[in-house]
């Protein structure tokens, strides 16, 4: 699918795999999640934009290049705290904002319960992180806030994603890449990814 990218890579799939597993305590999912999370992020971010700059090494001069543009990574309450931690070995410099959104049990529809992402966004290139990309109603509310806060670019990284909300991101943000270790199945009537991981925040924090 176009803007989708399934990273398909041993080390990720294998941790996965222990991440699914329902006998993993909380304290071995936290650590997977945050380990896994940084080969995503580089994924996601192989093209950020760079700009070439002439650097002194001991011996010459010679080309490099830096990043021409700052990042701003966003993770959405609670499970992707997560992944923080991960992106952030890849990214020590970004700056990072923080959404809070909380799916209602009955409808399914996120609730907001904290915005605490900077007013003007037009500056960064933005990492979104959610592990679960369940119907897509978190990503997207998350995605419009930071369009209306002037976004140009946002990066959608998940660790598991149902094709009912790859379908609804991609309708919302066409141009937006989407990241993610595995494509699912599809949602149960519950709206749980299957076969999936269980509740990530949960599985992330015991309760
Ligand atoms: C989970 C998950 C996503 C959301 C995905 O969070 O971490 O944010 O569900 O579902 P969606 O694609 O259908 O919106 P949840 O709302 O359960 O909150 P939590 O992280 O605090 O557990
Ligand atoms: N949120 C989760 O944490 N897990 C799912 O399977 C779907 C949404």
């Amino acid at each position: 699918m176009k803007n989708v990218t399934v990273i398909n890579h041993s080390v990720v799939q294998a941790k996965l795999a222990e991440l699914r597993d329902v006998k993993t305590p909380h304290a071995d999912f936290r650590r997977l999640l945050d380990e896994v999370s940084a080969p995503l992020v580089y994924e996601a971010t192989r093209d950020l934009p760079i700009k070439s700059r002439r650097i002194q090494t001991p011996l010459t001069k010679t080309e490099g290049v830096a990043l021409s543009r700052e990042v701003l990574i966003v993770p959405i309450l609670r499970a992707a705290l997560g992944m923080l931690g991960g992106a952030q070995t890849l990214l020590p410099e970004a700056l990072v904002g923080f959404i809070g959104l909380a799916r209602n049990e009955d409808t399914l529809q996120p609730e907001w319960y904290l915005d605490k992402v900077p007013r003007r966004l037009g500056r960064f290139e933005v990492v979104l992180l959610d592990p679960m990309l369940a119907t897509g109603g978190s990503a997207i509310a998350a995605g419009e806030l930071l369009v209306q806060r002037g976004a140009k670019s946002i990066r959608f990284v998940h660790l598991l994603a149902a094709p009912e909300g790859i379908r609804a991101l991609r309708k919302r943000f066409p141009n937006s890449p989407i990241f993610t270790a595995a494509i699912d199945s599809h949602l149960n009537d519950d709206g749980y990814i299957v076969p999936g991981l269980g509740d990530a925040g949960d599985r992330c924090f015991g309760c």
